[in-house]
């Protein structure tokens, strides 16, 4: 499926951001291995999150779900049964990490697998903690990528300290699971601090994590107590019209309930400090924090995006870069390493769309400059590369461009953010 984007006037109305896909993951996964039911409300049903519930449902917990309502029968740590094929996760990498340190716990064999994407995607960055604590998992193909094969630990798992070269949740998610099944204490450490919704959720469900800087320790066998969870909008998803909003003359947008945890928020901080007109109301207090966001068209200013802010904004990298091609002066993100190995690769993506429009970006030294105050962006057909983030990054770009544009190959934003263009249709004048 391709979209058609016609330049707007401008963007006025109010948007419910969709659930967040991070928290919804886990909802499920840490619903699963928990003692007694879960509910969880407001459960993102697009496609990388029905993978993780799909799988939960192969591994023999009992899980009914029907419009964003899911309720779960928790197993505890050891009730997961074997599964009887291969466990499909999609295009999903939190799905596919996070799992796996759960599945290094269990009694029985199991295989991930992935589509095209997930399959090239980074899998030593797990594998490697993972053996450290002695369980037995490895590639089926190359010796780096999925398919996985997690087998029974033949020592059984036993904590370690893991110093994480990367600064990783989906890692960092991965070795605090396995942890639960290990033998003594697990703890990771990030050289940057990266969201923390398995940490809060853990907490949430009497796990105790203990948590200083960058790192996080949990001790073997605590046990997740269900309690029912409200996923909050996903401010990933909310990005996309936050910045249009900015960009757009005379938008103004409402963004409902939109998470606002301190380790997601980073594009909110950045675009605060580029000078946006964003006004949090209603801010409230749950597993995780959540608020409406007034965002008002902007005269946005560059901005130094540090390294150790990336974490904390990693998905929004592509349409900040929409949002500094607006601002006065140039904009520097530093250490963008990570975007290289995300659904595609978000700079190349970039890069290719941006050239369609006229426009250009540089990288020296795994940093990004990006020079404000283009005009003429020119229309033109873009190419999702099968990613979500790529596609809706460009669908807010071509709102300001001079004619009609078309997004290429978006079927993809079924991942995260599957009313996206109605949800724009809805807001466009
Ligand atoms: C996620 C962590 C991030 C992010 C991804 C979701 C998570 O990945 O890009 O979309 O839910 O833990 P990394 O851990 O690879 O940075």
């Amino acid at each position: 499926m391709d979209w058609t984007i016609k330049p707007v006037k401008t963007l006025r109305g109010t948007i419910t951001v969709p659930p967040d896909k991070s928290v919804s993951h886990r909802a499920i996964m840490f619903g699963a291995i928990a003692e007694g039911d879960t509910r969880v409300t407001n459960f993102l049903m697009g496609e990388d999150c029905l993978c993780t519930l799909n799988a939960f449902k192969s591994l023999g917990v009992e899980i009914a779900h029907s419009k964003g309502t899911v309720e779960i029968r928790g197993a505890g740590l050891s009730g997961l049964k074997a599964p009887k094929r291969p466990i499909y996760l999609g295009n999903s990498g939190t799905s596919m990490r996070v799992i796996s340190g759960i599945l290094a716990g269990q009694k029985f064999t199991t295989i991930l697998e992935g589509d095209d994407s997930l399959s090239n995607r980074p899998m030593e960055r797990i594998m490697k903690p993972l053996k450290e604590m002695g369980a037995s998992i490895r590639s089926l193909s190359d010796g780096r990528c999925a398919p996985l094969e997690i087998s029974p630990s033949k020592t059984g798992l036993s904590g370690i300290s893991y110093n994480s070269p990367v600064a990783s949740a989906q890692v960092k998610s991965c070795i605090l699971a396995a942890g639960l099944y290990a033998r003594g204490e697990t703890s990771v450490t990030e050289p940057f601090i990266s969201r923390d919704h398995t940490e809060r959720m853990f907490e949430y469900l009497s796990v105790k994590v203990a948590r200083s800087g960058c790192t996080a320790k949990v001790k073997g066998g605590s046990k997740l107590i269900a309690r029912d969870i409200a996923v909050p909008g996903d401010i990933s998803s909310a990005a996309f019209f936050i910045a249009a909003g900015l960009i757009v003359k005379g938008s103004e947008l409402t963004l409902k309930n939109t998470g606002l945890n301190p380790t997601r928020r980073g594009v909110l901080d950045v675009l605060l400090r580029m000078g946006a007109n964003i006004s949090v109301m209603d801010q409230k207090e749950g597993v995780e924090p959540v608020g409406d966001l007034l965002v008002k068209h902007s005269l946005l200013r560059s901005t130094i995006v540090k390294e150790e802010e990336i974490p904390l904004l990693i998905d929004e990298i592509p349409i900040l870069i929409i949002a500094a091609l607006h601002a006065e002066g140039e904009t520097v993100i530093k250490g963008i390493s990570e975007l290289k190995v995300k659904e595609t690769d978000r700079v190349e993506s970039m890069r290719f769309n941006l050239a369609k429009m006229g426009v250009s970006f540089r990288e020296e030294n795994g940093n990004l400059y990006i020079k404000g105050k283009v005009n003429g962006l020119k229309n033109a057909i873009f190419d999702s590369f099968c990613d979500h983030r790529t596609a809706m990054s460009m669908a807010i770009a071509a709102l300001s461009a001079g004619g009609n544009s078309t997004v290429q190959n978006v079927n993809c934003v079924n991942t995260s953010y599957p009313s996206f263009y109605t949800d724009l249709m809805s807001v466009s004048q």
